[in-house]
């Protein structure tokens, strides 16, 4: 390894757990999340991957209504779910926890009571819907009416989905309680604001630093900016959620954007405190060397790249603020606006029942929308995978093992003197490689793909030139050798491959003799909390100290196992 290992946050917005994980949540950051997280994996580094369920607000309140349970039944039961999905997909987290945990709540108000002792909270008196059937304040999301710009007779809370302006609740036109069916009355209460306004230059200047962001990214936060940070609500009137933690306060809850991503934090303490390590965070933290990138979609840009930057700023100036926030745009199904609500989504346990992990991944990750909206179509999963995946890189992988099986009793062959083909061939490699090593660390993963099959049809190439399966009968040494440096790009093309696909690539690295796996494998754990029990997903974060993405030439008269098929053709 030529440089120091690096230490690598990646942190992925926390789900709602309401529902199962669908192929939006796979587009927009677990897929991206964890391919970057193995690749630096694989070049040697020390990565924390972390997230959890994200388990308050409205989403979960309004999900446990409608099936008639609580909103801690309908976290539970999601969680463990979507904690299932994430194995059978292989999204490789060190932790995946949840905002229920005692200790998350812990360090949400440790921060918020370290906001309020800076004076950078504030007690003001604010308008909000009440509904005097239900007798309660009525979240956003829980009041319906016309939308003040445009007119949208549909238009939900404090956003109208048709002109996508945002606006005070109160300013909805002919409002109704959701709950009751009822017109709400306005009503006074206290809420706590976070003087976002005084970090507005601290904020300008973090952006203006981050030139390598995103131009989507860069853009709509910059115009956040420009527009002006103002005072924001941070508790809202509801029981469910991390209480007020001050007295006379208790009926009241921290906003669950204010505390999600406080979850970052949170989690990166949890995991050391599992490994016996409770100064564990601050590596990850307050390193200067660390660097942390957030993977989330683009309608959670504001949260990542304003507020929980100021929250950090406001909570301990020593705090790493985000390197990275490669947000992702939006995947649209068969050419539709994905939606769970009109039934759209397409789940991924669906989806794994009729192809395999490593099919799914790489049809995803082929149409990632990095830098635009893109569409998930059927047909079009099928053609990848037969035409692409199956066609070039997998029978390329079958057919030279096959016939090293039978032509040299299961050995890899010996080789001569490399010719001027075979250096082409490698250059040809290591020129791949460059690039593929820059697009993955630009996460620019739909290119660092490319790279892995571009090289895969230059193999498929250089075979059909050396043609060994006809020279075998006349020159068996010169066959072997063209089988022996195929192989040795092949070893190569496996580990460029291998973030994408990690099931097949742990198969062709065992296959040709490789030692112990290439990635660790998370478990799922119940963990106690006082009395509470938590399922959470683990895996330490030791580094192999290996960079797999050094070339090595295979040892001749080693024996292999033959693989069967990779990637079957799917109907
Ligand atoms: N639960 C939110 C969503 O699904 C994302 C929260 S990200 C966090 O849109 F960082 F705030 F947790
Ligand atoms: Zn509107």
């Amino acid at each position: 390894m030529n440089n120091k290992p690096k230490d690598i946050a990646v942190f992925v917005a926390w789900p709602y757990a309401n529902g199962d994980l669908h192929i939006g949540h796979l587009a927009g950051a677990y897929l991206p999340a964890d391919i970057f997280a193995r690749y630096h994996r694989l070049r040697g580094n020390r990565v924390l991957m972390a997230s959890g369920s994200d388990s308050h607000g409205t989403p979960i309140t309004l999900k446990a209504k409608q099936e008639k349970t609580t909103p801690k039944e309908i976290v539970e039961h999601y969680h463990k779910r979507i904690m299932e999905d994430f194995i059978s997909l292989g999204i490789s987290f060190n932790i995946f926890t949840l905002t229920l945990t005692r200790n998350h709540a812990d360090v949400v108000s440790e921060i918020f009571l370290k906001l309020k002792d800076n004076g950078d909270l504030e007690v003001k008196e604010e308008e909000q819907f009440f509904d005097e059937k239900e007798q309660m304040f009525l979240p956003d999301r829980y009041v319906n009416g016309t939308c003040p710009f445009c007119g949208n007779t549909r238009a939900r809370g404090d956003e109208c989905e048709q002109c996508g302006k945002t606006y005070d609740v109160t300013e909805i036109l002919n409002p109704v309680s959701t709950l009751s069916g009822t017109v709400p009355q306005i009503r006074k209460t206290e809420h706590f604001f976070f003087n976002l306004q005084s970090y507005q230059d601290s904020l300008r200047e973090f952006v203006d630093s981050s030139t390598h962001w995103r131009n989507s990214v860069q853009n709509f936060t910059r115009s956040w900016v420009e527009e002006g940070l103002r005072p924001r609500a941070i508790t809202r009137d509801i029981d469910w959620g991390i209480p007020v933690p001050l007295k006379g306060w208790e009926s009241k809850v921290i906003y669950v954007w204010f505390e999600a991503v406080i979850g970052y934090l949170s989690a990166t303490r949890e995991f050391g405190n599992h490994f016996g390590d409770s100064a564990f965070w601050e590596t990850f933290w307050k390193n200067k060397e660390t660097k942390s990138y957030y993977f989330i979609g683009k309608d959670n840009i504001p949260f990542h790249t304003v507020i929980w930057p100021v929250e950090l700023m406001a909570y301990d100036a020593q705090m790493n603020l985000p390197y990275d926030v490669p947000a992702n745009q939006f995947l649209n199904i068969e050419g539709e606006k994905f939606s769970t609500s009109r039934g759209t989504a397409v789940w991924v346990r669906d989806i794994l029942e009729k192809v395999s992990p490593d099919a799914l991944r790489y049809y995803v990750t082929s149409i990632l929308p990095e830098t635009k909206d893109s569409n998930f179509a059927w047909d079009e999963l099928k053609a990848r995978n037969n035409g692409e995946l199956a066609a070039a890189w997998g029978n390329l992988v079958n057919r030279v093992m096959g016939f090293a099986a039978s032509k040299f009793e299961g050995k890899i062959p010996s080789h001569g003197e490399f010719t001027e083909r075979d250096k082409e061939l490698y250059h040809t490699r290591d020129e791949s490689f460059k690039r593929a090593i820059l697009a993955y660390e630009e996460v620019r993963l739909r290119d660092a793909l490319k790279e892995g099959m571009g090289l895969a049809r230059e193999v498929n190439k250089y075979l059909d030139e050396e043609a060994p399966w006809t020279k075998f009968k006349s020159d068996p040494v010169a066959s072997g050798h063209s089988i022996y440096v195929a192989i040795s790009v092949i070893q190569s093309i496996n580990i460029l491959l291998a973030p994408v696909l990690p099931f097949s690539a742990e198969q062709i690295y065992s296959a040709f003799g490789g030692e112990g796996d290439l990635f660790p494998k998370p478990e799922l754990k119940s963990v106690q909390e006082e009395s509470d029990m938590h399922d959470i997903m683990l895996m330490n974060c030791n580094s192999s100290g290996k960079d797999r993405f050094e070339h090595i030439l295979p040892e001749s008269g080693r024996s292999f196992n033959r693989l069967s098929p990779l990637f079957a053709q799917i109907e």
